[in-house]
């Protein structure tokens, strides 16, 4: 299969959820790990650590527990009013396919887990107290983007994938699986698999830039038109 071009890859990976379980050849993962890699980190640590999760059984655990996850994360969105954007109907086929997504994990073949080593300014008493809570918000910051550059690439490669996180609260199951050591914090799971027939790649729908963006102030939406 003939890869996409960058911006076609980012206009087409829309969140896939529905993955046949075929193989996915290992010269791929390397290559979508290798596009991870070359995103930024802060100050370069480059303390991203990624898991590839091939294995059957392991594959089976983790699914276990990203079952329970998503019911844990699930209570917070009963609720939960559908944005302006989106209908109704679209945001119960969303909740549907992660419903699919969830009681099919174990199916996935292949799942990318991206965790980060905390870097000592965690405890860093140089750090003043109310620069804490910015700093946390921004550990992500060194991971989402080369999560992100992993999604282009699988779309890239034909492959679906959709960014999740919920496995993020049961990290400590999580850890206990795959002995991983203490200092690192996981923050996302990306599996990764050939999409169903009919549930296949874009178009990604947004927002018109112009409801999103603001030319020097606040209000001036931009583009004009
Ligand atoms: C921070 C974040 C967390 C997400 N967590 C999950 C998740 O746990 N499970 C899931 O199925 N999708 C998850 N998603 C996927 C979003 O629902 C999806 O990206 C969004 O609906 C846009 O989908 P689209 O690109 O197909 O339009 C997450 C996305 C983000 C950005």
């Amino acid at each position: 299969m003939e890869e996409m071009g960058v911006f076609q890859a980012m206009h087409m990976a829309r969140a896939l959820r529905r993955l046949k379980p075929d193989p996915v050849p290992d010269d791929a993962i390397e290559k979508i790990i290798d596009a991870g890699v070359r995103a930024p980190t802060g100050s370069n640590l480059q303390n991203w650590r990624f898991f590839v999760i091939k294995d059957a059984e392991q594959r089976r655990r983790i699914a276990e527990i990203y079952r329970v996850a998503i019911d844990l994360a699930g209570r917070a969105y009963v609720n939960r009013q559908a944005p302006p954007h989106m209908t109704k109907d679209r945001q119960q086929k969303m909740m549907t396919a992660a419903r699919y997504l969830a009681e099919h994990f174990a199916e996935v073949p292949v799942l990318i887990l991206a965790w980060l080593k905390m870097t000592p300014d965690v405890e860093n008493p140089q750090l003043p107290a109310d620069q804490m809570p910015v700093f946390l918000r921004l550990s992500g910051g060194s991971i989402f983007p080369a999560v992100q550059n992993m999604i282009v690439a699988c779309a890239a490669l034909g492959l679906g994938t959709v960014l999740t996180t919920v496995l993020a609260y049961k990290e400590e199951e999580m850890r206990k699986i795959l002995g991983a050591p203490a200092d690192l914090r996981l923050y996302a799971a990306l599996p990764v698999g050939y999409p169903m027939e009919g549930y296949g790649h874009g178009p990604v729908k947004r927002l018109p830039l112009r409801e999103v963006t603001f030319l020097d102030r606040y209000g001036n939406n931009w583009p004009r038109k």
